[in-house]
């Protein structure tokens, strides 16, 4: 996705994310999509340290990340996984899944603090004191977030929506 239009995008989930409603499942799913493109657009960042940096979306990115990230967690973590609770609350390892990714929640969002200090300055146009530095911080929290996004997906999504569907079906046959 081109820059703009990845900002655009993080701009409309963090309006969103500010009061979210709707279908919870779709929710995370635009969640999952906004996320994806926060690694995307850190992923480019990390690749243009040293030389080619674009401080336009450095700054963007450093002032919403973390108000960002911490809705959406709030939201799944006060929505969707009491809601998952209730529909699964029999599946096994259920409560495991969530308390995994609650705990990776919080190290993203202490990660998230150290990254927006980062993106500042690099936004700022000084160069990184330590670029080498920069580029592996920017790295490990894409990658961490990326393998969270693919867990809530195998280990979450999957399970509500086959629930969701018999749901349906026990609606329909009952
Ligand atoms: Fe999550």
């Amino acid at each position: 996705m081109q820059q703009p239009a990845a900002l655009e995008l993080i701009d409309e989930s963090a309006r969103f994310f500010s009061a979210p409603d709707g279908d919870p499942l779709e929710a995370l799913e635009k969640a999952h999509v906004t996320q994806l493109t926060i690694c995307d657009m850190l992923e480019q960042i990390a690749d243009s340290i040293p030389g080619q940096i674009n401080r336009l979306t450095c700054g963007r990115l450093a002032e919403m990340l973390l108000p960002l990230i911490r809705n959406i967690h709030s939201f799944e973590e006060e929505t969707l996984y009491p809601q998952a609770m209730d529909r699964l609350g029999t599946a096994p390892e259920i409560e495991t899944t969530i308390t995994r990714l609650k705990f990776e929640h919080c190290e993203d969002e202490c990660f998230a603090e150290e990254l927006a200090d980062a993106l500042h300055e690099l936004a700022s146009g000084n160069a990184p004191k330590n670029p080498e530095a920069t580029g592996y911080m920017l790295r490990g929290f894409f990658e961490a977030m990326r393998r969270h996004i693919a867990f809530e997906h195998d280990h979450l999504v999957r399970l509500m929506r086959h629930a969701v569907t018999e749901e349906q079906h026990g609606l329909v046959t009952g």
